[in-house]
Parts: structure tokens; sequence; C-alpha cells
């Protein structure tokens, strides 16, 4: 930075998370996905986009299942091997669940959530207006620990192409099921970490919103 910059530097302002809305259990348990659900592949393809005008409406927990397993689950129970790649199976990437009633990390072999923090943090996901309001923010975060063995020029793209695929997996699903999604770099990553109680080795790299299509109240207020 040069010293012109440093003057006229400010960090980025403190935000706290609100209060939890609703129960925050310590586990969420799950329900598989209906495999016979939603518009076929290529349908979902043709349908795929990315949306910034979300109802602020929950989604149902059928729903919550069925997407986090399509972002990660487990889909060969004998092998543990899940629905989005990951180089040599470490599966460095951990997907947080930011909801009303609290952050959630999606644990995929039990397929259920575990609750990091009891409140509502959706606000802070992000810059742009509707993350608060949309029912579901998602949160991609390498956990470094599990990479150690890698060649350090491989660990960050390996890691982005990991997320890219578990996003656009999520992305597929939404567009299957007539849900919008958006992904979204533009995020603060000392908020974020703070707010998901991260460690120094864990870092956020990417967040997608989901919610029904609609427009939130956020939105109407512009
Ligand atoms: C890595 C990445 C980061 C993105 N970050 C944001 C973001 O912070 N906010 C946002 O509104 N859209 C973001 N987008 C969405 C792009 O703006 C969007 O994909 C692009 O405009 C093309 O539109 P489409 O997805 O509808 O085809 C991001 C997309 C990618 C791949």
């Amino acid at each position: 930075m040069s010293d012109t910059q440093l003057l006229t530097y400010e960090p980025a302002p403190d935000r706290a998370p609100s209060r939890a809305r609703g129960e925050s259990p310590p586990f969420i348990e799950l329900p598989m996905p209906d495999m016979s659900s939603g518009a076929p592949l290529m349908k979902a393809l043709a349908l795929r986009a990315s949306t910034r005008e979300f109802s602020d409406a929950p989604l149902a927990l059928a729903t919550l299942g069925a997407l986090l397993w399509a972002a990660d689950g487990v889909n060969r129970p004998a092998s543990g091997g899940r629905t989005a790649p990951s180089a040599r199976a470490v599966n460095e990437i951990d997907l947080y669940a930011v909801l009303p009633n609290g952050v959630y990390r999606y644990d995929s072999p039990s397929h259920r959530l575990v609750l990091k923090q009891a409140s509502d943090a959706r606000n802070l996901t992000g810059y742009q207006d509707f993350v608060g309001e949309a029912p579901l923010d998602l949160v991609y975060v390498v956990n470094m620990s599990r990479l150690l063995d890698m060649p350090v020029q491989q660990r960050n793209i390996f890691s982005a192409v990991a997320v890219g695929a578990m996003a656009q997996n999520v992305a597929l699903y939404c567009a299957s099921q007539g849900l919008g999604n958006v992904v979204r770099g533009w995020i603060n990553h000392r908020l974020l970490s703070e707010a998901l109680r991260l460690n120094e080795d864990e870092l956020p790299i990417l967040a997608q919103t989901v919610g029904a299509l609609g427009t939130t109240l956020t939105s109407l207020a512009d």
C-alpha cells in the first residue's frame, strides 16, 4: 500500500450477527432426497442462471436436505464417495449453511447439520442486500490443514475447482426445482471467518445464496 492509500484506508466496519430466529438445535437430521424429483439434467442446464431477487420464505427441510446432498452428499456409501469430486478425495471443503436460526456445518457422512453458532449471520455473508433476507446462504470453506500433503502450488487451484463443482451441483439442483441461486465471491473474509467461528487454517472462499424466486423486502425498499 502507498502512503496515500494508507492515509485513506478505512477498515471494514464491524458488524454483528443478529439474534437467531427460532430454535437452534445442536444437530438437524436431514431427510435423504427423493432421487426421482426435479427436472431432468438437460432441462436443468437449460434453466441454470444467477438470481438476485429472492423470496424470504423459509426452505422446507426436505429441500435443504436434497440441496446439501446435491452439493457434496455421500452418493456411494460403500466408499464414502460424494456427489462432487475432490483431488485425492481429501474432501478439503467444508460447507456451511447460514440459516435464520443458526450457522451450521453440513456433515456429509451423517447427512446432518451441526450447529456452529446460534445466531442469524446471513447479513455477514456478503455485501449485497439480498444475502440477509434470502432463507439460505451457503459458504464454502477450505480447510487448509487437509491439503498439507499436496504441493503448495496446487492447493489453491484444486480447492477452487472443488468448490466450483459443489456450487454448480447446487445451481443445477436449484434449476431443477425452480429455486433461485447466485454464487458470490464478493465476501468479507474476516467478518465471515468470525461469523462462522473458523480457525486460522480455515478460509471462506465462496458464498451462494439460495431461495425461492421472488422479491425480498430489502429489494422492495431499494
Ligand atoms: C467465482 C464467481 C464469483 C461471483 N461473485 C458474484 C458476486 O459476488 N455477486 C453476484 O451477484 N454475482 C456473482 N457471480 C455471478 C456472476 O455475476 C454471474 O455468473 C454472471 O453475471 C453470469 O450470469 P449467469 O450466472 O446468470 O449466467 C459470481 C460468479 C462466479 C463464477
